[in-house]
């Protein structure tokens, strides 16, 4: 693993090679993780953030081979959540008398998690400083909701590294650390799933922090995250594109998401999938199955598009129930500015277009006519309704 990051700053961290779900399984993971962690020495020597707890030992027993433990001045905690504060009470435990700087919500999550109010917690806030000699010198800078409130980022001088904890990060373990050793199309790719499934509800904080940095007119060298790569090739690049993502951002692509019982709602996904691109044919059109895909996969594409199509079958007088908990998931990411159509097949009382429609309409979608309403499996005259509602998406 290469360390080096520039001058007297090493990557601390743990590479998360067979890493597959994340946030317990609610998460799915495809090229692995990092808990990136940071040592700087200076004149003082300090730590920036640690590993996941299943790793701390690990963790600590690798920082043992880089620096005396008792050495370290200060620890800082950029974020509470556990994967990157798991392995503080295994190294608290070697030195407990070393401050903690972490925002005040930071110490409220820091011992609501691991019950030591004893730790020597400094509340710092956007502006506060640290001096950590050769002239340079740490700054803090809050990012609460990004993405939690304790969260915050810490800027070096001199060597101009913002050190911006889960914004910039994708999930992503590369051995090779910085983000122009890596896979391009695999680091963009995950950059934006972990964007629309992270960060999306956060979009208006985010587009006023990266406002605010941008105005600080600090210059930037290298972007450290706490997951994935290393932004030191055009750092700024994700700053941008983060802006262009916070701003109702849609590509021209199409999403066809929907389940199927005994394939009649699958037929009409497919056929509306035709249709959209006989309708459009520059549009990308993506189908995706809920019970064969996963959420935050889909989610990543439903992000993208600028229009989606849902589609449930009626079961009793709801809807499936991958459908119900996917829409719940929907709304928690609070995507902006799309359309919507709705489809599915019914064999009794048929409530599951209006259902559809409705989550839909609450979350802000412009869900378009006609709709799709087929009795049992779809006949052909059915089916011909897709082109309509093909071209009220298109
Ligand atoms: Fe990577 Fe919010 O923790």
């Amino acid at each position: 693993m290469h360390k080096l990051v520039k001058n007297n700053v090493s990557w601390v961290g743990y590479v998360d090679w067979e890493m597959k779900r994340f946030h317990g399984d609610d998460f799915s993971v495809n090229h692995g993780s990092t808990q990136n962690a940071y040592l700087i020495k200076e004149e003082k020597t300090v730590l920036i953030d640690t590993a996941w707890k299943p790793h701390s030992h690990e963790f600590v027993e690798n920082l043992k081979k880089e620096v005396d433990l008792k050495s370290i001045d200060y620890i800082i905690m950029n974020h509470g959540e556990v994967d990157h504060s798991g392995s503080l009470p295994e190294l608290m435990a070697e030195i407990p008398n070393t401050p903690i700087y972490c925002s005040q919500n930071a110490v409220k999550s820091l011992i609501g998690q691991f019950h030591h109010p004893e730790w020597d917690f400094h509340a710092v806030k956007t502006g506060d400083e640290l001096d950590i000699g050769n002239g340079k010198k740490l700054i803090f800078v809050s990012m609460p909701m990004l993405h939690w409130p304790d969260s915050m980022a810490t800027y070096m001088t001199g060597d101009n590294i913002l050190f911006s904890n889960d914004a910039f990060g994708q999930h992503y373990a590369q051995a090779e650390l910085f983000n122009d050793l890596a896979d391009k199309e695999v680091l963009w790719r995950e950059a934006l799933k972990y964007y629309a499934n992270i960060l999306a509800p956060f979009l208006p904080m985010l587009k006023k922090k990266i406002e605010e940095i941008r105005s600080l007119n600090l210059p930037i060298d290298i972007i450290a995250p706490s997951h994935g790569v290393i932004w030191r090739e055009n750092p700024m690049q994700i700053v941008d594109k983060y802006y262009e993502w916070a701003d109702n951002y849609s590509e021209n692509q199409i999403t066809v998401v929907y389940d199927s019982m005994w394939d009649g709602t699958a037929t009409i996904a497919h056929r509306i999938a035709e249709e959209l691109k006989a309708a459009s044919p520059d549009t990308v059109v993506k189908v995706m199955k809920i019970s064969s895909a996963e959420k935050d996969d889909i989610m990543t594409e439903v992000f993208r598009s600028k229009a989606i199509a849902v589609g449930s079958p009626t079961i009793v007088n709801g809807i499936m129930a991958s459908v119900s908990g996917w829409l719940a998931y929907l709304k928690e990411l609070k995507f902006k500015n799309k359309k919507a159509a709705v489809f599915g097949c019914y064999g009794w009382s048929g409530e599951g277009n209006a259902i559809l429609r409705e989550s839909l309409d609450s979350m802000g979608y412009e869900v378009v006519e006609p709709e799709i309403k087929s009795y049992f499996n779809p006949t052909e005259e059915v089916l011909s309704t897709a082109k309509a509602l093909a071209e009220a998406l298109a």
